[in-house]
């Protein structure tokens, strides 16, 4: 354990004290520039503040405030960032299914932005999306009815073209989403204590302490990736556990980099929620991918009492997932990953997790979580097809859905209210991308026929779309129309989103 408090930057400074292989390790690659790396002390986990607004005429309202600060992420070091109501991200919000929220968003970061309310099926209007934007000094206040099953969402900047940087430098924050069924099921439910959220990113730091951000052209073609690990905005964490049962809520919220995740010592743990609710029944595991925006619920067993430290690695898709030829042949496997072309480190400790002596007992979780709707394919009255496309020229390429890249002012599909369909999401590229789709809950009807993980068998917004895969989701259009205002679809690599892949679909009734 690394006790130091100064701050030693890179390789340069071994006189002040030569930190541990492991520190070095996770904070440094050998890639990297002698000046470019911090190291870190170990620090306990920032939890976000957890807001439930205010009650304002029988409406739950939060006032957030887009603002420009300065982070310490390594003792000493000053780093300009974005965050709402504070320096980099945002308060966890919490609210309740059935109620009518506010959302007071002012924007006070000297340029435009938006806020998208991720994972919500909204009115078109409140969606916070690219046609949404807030200007300079000015206030944003959409309304709407909750109506989603109880799990973790998130908000963020979609300010076209800079919602890369934007989400980079911290526009980003959780919304926990609860009702009474989830709520009386045993899980664990005190927040910062046993249900911690873990939000993954990763950065990378000038010499200057600056976040450096699109600076190789890696960054833009498979997207920026960094080889700091931010939990919740702090570097290397500890947590510091009261129960034997730790429920962890992950969202990558990276801009491109998939997570593998997984305990140092391959203990099983059980996956119990996806992006949009939770799944039918736990699913035991010993390790959950997510790509960018993708979220999930975990509980581990602590009871042994040992120390167990969380750590992640870098998906490979060659093959995996029925990927077959283009994943390891081909490309050497490096590129896949983003190992050799995504720049530096791909290994990461993400927290080192230590039970306390005098923890809670267990508590006892029941084996069926929510009722879940077979996805039935036969009722679906469209199927519409989305192809991913990548323009491989030199100094970054074109990227598309379809062949076209996102036009403002060119909706690509209208879909009617109250019925369901088929999209098909195919991807011809060698890198996976994780797709989205605003405004509802889908479901995964298969990957290349095949049925999907059992983790991700319930609601989803986003999914990853391996390379030489086609995914089918089945979708529901309901509640909200309107013929003027698109919903988005695009890849959640933000620099992919940012470059054109992306599209806008409107509901009509
Ligand atoms: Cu997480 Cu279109 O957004
Ligand atoms: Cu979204
Ligand atoms: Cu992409």
């Amino acid at each position: 354990m690394i006790t130091r408090r100064s701050v030693v930057k890179g390789f340069l400074s071994a006189g002040i004290g030569i930190p541990t292989a492991g520190v070095l390790a996770s904070c440094a690659t050998g890639q990297q520039l002698p000046g470019q790396a911090f190291v870190g002390t170990q620090k306990p986990l920032v939890v976000p503040d957890i807001l439930t607004g205010e009650m304002r005429n029988g409406v739950r309202s939060f006032d957030l405030g887009l603002q420009r600060g300065v982070s310490n992420f390594f003792d000493g070091v000053d780093t300009p960032t974005l965050g709402i109501n504070g320096a980099y991200l945002g308060p966890t919000l919490r609210i309740r299914v059935g109620e009518t929220v506010q959302m007071n968003v002012a924007n006070n970061i000297g340029q435009s932005s938006t806020l998208h309310w991720h994972g919500f099926h909204l009115p078109a209007r409140a969606d916070g999306g690219p046609h949404q934007v807030i200007r300079q000094g000015q206030t944003w206040s959409p309304q709407f009815t909750v109506k989603q099953r109880a799990s973790m969402f998130w908000y963020h900047s979609h300010m076209v073209p800079r919602t890369g940087p934007q989400v980079y430098q911290g526009l980003a924050g959780l919304i926990y989403v609860e009702d009474e069924r989830s709520g009386n099921l045993g899980l664990a439910q005190e927040y910062g204590i046993d249900d911690v959220p873990i939000v993954l990113q990763d950065r990378r730091f000038g010499s200057d302490g600056r976040f450096e951000y699109g600076t190789l052209m890696h960054d833009r073609m498979l997207g920026m990736k960094g080889d700091t690990l931010l939990v919740n905005g702090t570097v290397n964490p500890h947590f510091v556990a009261k129960t034997d049962t730790l429920r962890l809520r992950f969202l990558n919220g990276s801009n491109s980099r998939m997570y593998k995740l997984g305990f140092s010592d391959r203990r099983s743990f059980y996956q119990i929620s996806s992006d949009g609710g939770l799944l039918a029944s736990p699913v035991e595991m010993i390790s959950i991918t997510l790509g960018p925006a993708e979220r999930a619920d975990i509980i581990v067993d602590l009871s042994d009492g040992r120390p167990v430290m969380l750590k992640s690695s870098t998906p490979s898709f060659g093959g995996m997932m029925g990927g077959g030829m283009m994943g390891g042949g081909m490309m050497g496997g490096g590129m896949m990953g983003g190992g050799m072309m995504g720049g530096g480190q791909t290994n990461f400790d993400v927290l080192d997790i230590r039970p306390d002596e005098g923890r809670k007992r267990a508590i006892v979780q029941s084996g069926t979580l929510e009722n879940l709707e077979f996805p039935d394919p036969t009722i679906a009255v469209k199927t519409r097809k989305f192809t991913l496309g990548m323009g491989m020229m030199m100094g970054g390429g074109e990227m598309t859905i379809n062949g076209r890249s996102m036009d403002m002012n060119r909706v690509d599909e209208t879909v009617r209210i109250g019925t369901k369909e088929v999209w098909i999401i195919e991807n011809p590229t060698m890198i996976p991308h994780p797709f989205h789709i605003h405004d509802v809950q889908f479901r995964i009807l298969d990957r290349n026929g095949s049925p999907p993980l059992p983790g991700e068998t319930g609601l989803k917004d986003t999914v990853v779309v391996p390379p030489r895969e086609r995914v089918r989701l089945l979708l529901q259009f309901a509640d909200y129309a309107d013929p003027d205002r698109p919903y988005m679809y695009h890849c959640h690599n933000l620099e992919h989103e940012d470059a054109g892949m992306m599209g806008q679909f409107t509901v009509v009734s």
